[in-house]
């Protein structure tokens, strides 16, 4: 190769390389963009410079892979967990930082049992059984959402009225083998809630997103009893369905999965864990156009996550666990 050549051709490789350092920093400019953006949508301040470079990295990693992600059955959205890593959201589902303790041994009266005949279709928000959706926030609670939506709906169910009760109540006042915002478990709430004869509105104590000391003057306001709780037979789609054609039903799931933290629409339809570490409400059922069942899911991330703070999950998989663990210990309350 002559001098000249050699020249030449290290002037196409500078050239290429400097088009590409300015690809790659358009591409920085816009996504910070993004980051500050999203900062603003969501409310996220960061305390200094280098927590915010940090956050960055984190939210640039994630977008790429909500980006990058393709499922024909559903979408992911660049929403408010964005600046989190997986290790940090699957610590804030669940504030034990480990799996739920399900006692899969116990089993209860199933009152479902004997049902023959379910609707094709259900769907509690429709027959006003079903509270707006609202948002756990920084606090490990899930468990406390999913009771409560699940008492509201019996509630409605049994005496006509749609009244919206306290989680707040149950993160501060339940012990047992729960510590409010650093995780809980449904069954103590239903035995807090029987012993105390009932559980306040969310408008005599309502929600701080924090651990607080529970406050009896408050409590006392006991607007929704309940006698007690029963388990549907673990690990069986077909039991749950006739519990959730009768009522809500609370069910622990693995929420960590980082498809399922992205999640906007359609049918979540994945391979999924079940480390279950998240509380969520079924709150219906139904089957899409293509016939695809699912249940449908309330959760508790507010209404920017999923549809507008919903999920619909595929139903009766092969997995007899069901999808993400559903199946595996689902409970319900008694009137
Ligand atoms: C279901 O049917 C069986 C047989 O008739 C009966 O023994 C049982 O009590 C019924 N269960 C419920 C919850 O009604
Ligand atoms: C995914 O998003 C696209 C674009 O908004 C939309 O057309 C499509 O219906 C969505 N798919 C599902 C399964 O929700």
């Amino acid at each position: 190769m002559s001098s000249t050549n050699i020249l030449t051709l290290f002037f196409i490789i500078l050239t290429l390389w400097n088009s590409v350092v300015i690809c790659s920093r358009l591409l920085e400019t816009s996504l910070t963009e993004k980051h500050e953006l999203w900062m603003k949508e969501h409310g996220k301040f960061y305390k200094d410079v280098a927590e915010k470079q940090k956050r960055f990295e984190i939210f640039k990693e994630n977008v790429e892979f909500i980006e990058s992600f393709y499922d024909s059955a559903f979408n992911l959205s660049i929403n408010q967990f964005a600046d989190q890593t997986n290790e940090e959201f699957k610590a804030s589902l669940n504030g034990n930082k480990k799996p739920l303790r399900i006692e899969t041994e116990t089993e209860t009266e199933f009152r479902y049992e004997n049902v023959t005949e379910v609707p094709a279709t259900m769907d509690w928000r429709e027959r006003g059984a079903v509270t707006p959706i609202k948002n756990q926030y920084d606090c490990g609670s899930c468990w406390a959402f999913a009771t409560v939506a699940a008492i509201e709906g019996i509630h409605q169910i049994s005496t006509g009225k749609l009244v919206s009760l306290s989680e707040q109540e149950l993160v501060d006042c339940v012990k047992g083998n729960s510590y409010g915002c650093s995780g809980g478990y449904s069954e103590d709430a239903y035995e807090f809630i029987v012993k105390k004869g009932g559980i306040a509105s969310e408008s005599k104590y309502p929600y701080k997103g924090a651990d607080k000391k529970c406050n009896i003057k408050k409590g006392a306001y006991s607007v929704a009893k309940i006698k007690g709780y029963e388990k549907v037979p673990i690990n069986n789609e077909k039991e749950l369905l006739k519990a959730v054609a009768n009522q809500p039903v609370v069910v622990y799931i693995e929420g960590g999965e980082r498809a399922f933290r992205y999640y906007s629409s359609g049918i979540f339809k994945r391979k999924c864990g079940t480390d279950l570490d998240h509380a969520v409400t079924i709150v219906g059922y139904g089957i899409s156009e293509d016939g695809v069942k699912y249940w449908i899911i309330k959760n508790s991330w507010g209404i920017k996550w999923g549809e507008k703070g919903y999920a619909r999950m595929e139903r009766d998989i092969h997995s007899k666990q069901g999808l993400c663990g559903l199946a595996m210990n689902p409970t319900y309350p008694i009137a």
